[in-house]
């Protein structure tokens, strides 16, 4: 049984009782589905089968080891962003061949050991970032497969904070340098130029903001190859959005079986990065109500979620639909849920209606993607644990910090430094 369920009305992921989790790992807790993630990868991959593609999960939505591990068995592909992304997808077993770099500020040191690692790609974002790579390139006696990714300037339609693809933000290449640097790129003996991409955004709902993005990209490479500089991929980034309350989402297979009619034949192996829509729905943070609190003109739901496990809705005004656990035949009434962090922003949901008594148990939905990913310890608050669904079964891929965990690296002032 795949998604989320009621048993006897009991909410259940795969089959498997939330409360139970809730009672084995405590809460707040993260759960998520191994079907769920494979079923949104497959949907991809299969939806691409019509030509040579290649799905890279961006890392940075979800980037638990077992998470990482279970799309490596499937084949993917990781879009990276970091030196730490990279260190977790090796140590998930994921292909270094099948791993690309994004990012507007890679240090030198990540380039490094992403070289030396063999790495698929590098998506170069500006001259300054060709002239390092190219410097670290020769130094390592390597030659290094470059993507440019180009701003295409094209309005995803999505909220500002994410939206990247607009000629105002710092991401890409803007279109207009990119031949440009395609020459910089094609004139160092130490990089090779091996595509073009762009990334537009994330939770894009419409596919005309991504056929624009195509449109330009594939524009783009005509131009590249009138100048004797062919391509052997495009890479058209991830931004699928999920369905969060009343969305309607595109369907990541039709598009993608849309997208492998369009360029078969044309000669590019298709890669594409989506994160949200393959560990976004496949999660919960299941968490428990400390109090209800009626004494106010609004009344409050306080559990022991918040902000710093979820900060989605703090920082986006990001809707998560919040249901009951196990549904009490009683009359509801409407909360604000929120958390204990010590900050007016900190809420989870308003306006919710809820039949709930203190100590009954939530689940907050569409949290498997920039939930534990994007989750601090502010309040001194230990993350929460990770627990992953398969075949039936609950298996915590990460423990529940420990609080002197919190403050480990710290040093008191007490003992006198070493000279
Ligand atoms: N590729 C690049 C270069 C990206 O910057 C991103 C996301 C992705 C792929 C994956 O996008 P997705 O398929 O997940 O939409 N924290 C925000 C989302 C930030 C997305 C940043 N870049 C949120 O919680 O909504």
């Amino acid at each position: 049984m795949s998604g989320l369920a009621r048993i006897s009305g009991a909410l259940a992921l795969d089959g498997v009782p939330l409360a139970s989790i809730a009672q084995r790992f405590g809460t707040p807790c993260y759960v998520y589905s191994r079907n769920m993630i494979e079923e949104a990868f497959r949907a991809f991959d299969e939806g691409l089968k019509g030509v040579d593609h290649m799905v890279c999960y961006a890392v940075k939505a979800n980037s638990n080891l077992a998470v990482l591990e279970v799309l490596a068995r499937l084949g993917a592909g990781f879009d990276i962003v970091s030196g730490g992304e990279l260190a977790r997808v090796l140590a998930a077993g994921g292909d270094a061949s099948r791993v690309i770099f994004s990012g507007v500020g890679k240090s030198e040191a990540e380039m490094r050991a992403a070289l030396a690692a063999g790495i698929r790609c590098f998506n170069v974002e500006s001259d300054p970032e060709i002239e390092r790579l190219d410097a670290v390139a020769r130094s390592m006696g390597r030659v290094v497969p470059v993507s440019l990714r180009i701003n295409p300037d094209v309005d995803a339609r999505t909220h500002p904070y994410i939206s990247t693809g607009m000629a105002s933000n710092k991401f890409g290449i803007a279109h207009a340098h990119a031949l440009d640097a395609a020459r910089k790129v094609a004139g160092s003996a130490n990089l090779r130029l091996a595509g073009v991409g762009c990334h537009i955004g994330s939770q894009i709902l419409e596919s005309s903001p991504l056929d624009e993005a195509l449109d330009r990209v594939l524009e783009l490479a005509a131009g590249l190859a009138r100048d004797g500089m062919a391509l052997e991929h495009l890479d058209l980034g991830g931004g699928f959005g999920i369905r969060y309350r009343d969305e309607k989402p595109l369907d990541a297979r039709a598009y993608c079986e849309r997208l492998a009619r369009r360029l078969a034949g044309a000669g590019f192996t298709v890669l594409l990065e989506p994160g949200r829509a393959i560990a976004g729905p496949a999660g919960v943070l299941v968490t428990r109500v400390e109090y209800l609190k009626g004494d106010k003109a609004r009344r409050f739901a306080v559990v022991d979620a918040s902000m710093s496990e979820l900060v989605r809705p703090a920082l986006y005004q990001a809707w998560h639909d919040i249901v009951e656990v196990a549904p009490r035949g009683e009359a509801p009434a409407t909360y604000d849920v929120v958390g204990p962090v010590c900050e007016s922003a900190d809420v989870l949901g308003t306006d919710r209606t809820l039949a709930i008594r203190a100590g009954d148990l939530l689940a907050i939905l569409g949290a498997g993607a920039y939930g534990m990913a994007m989750a601090s310890n502010y309040n001194s608050r230990p993350r929460p644990a990770e627990v992953l669904v398969d075949a039936g079964e609950a298996r915590e891929v990460r423990a529940r910090e420990s609080v002197e965990g919190l403050f480990a690296l710290e040093k008191r002032l007490g003992t006198p430094p070493a000279r």
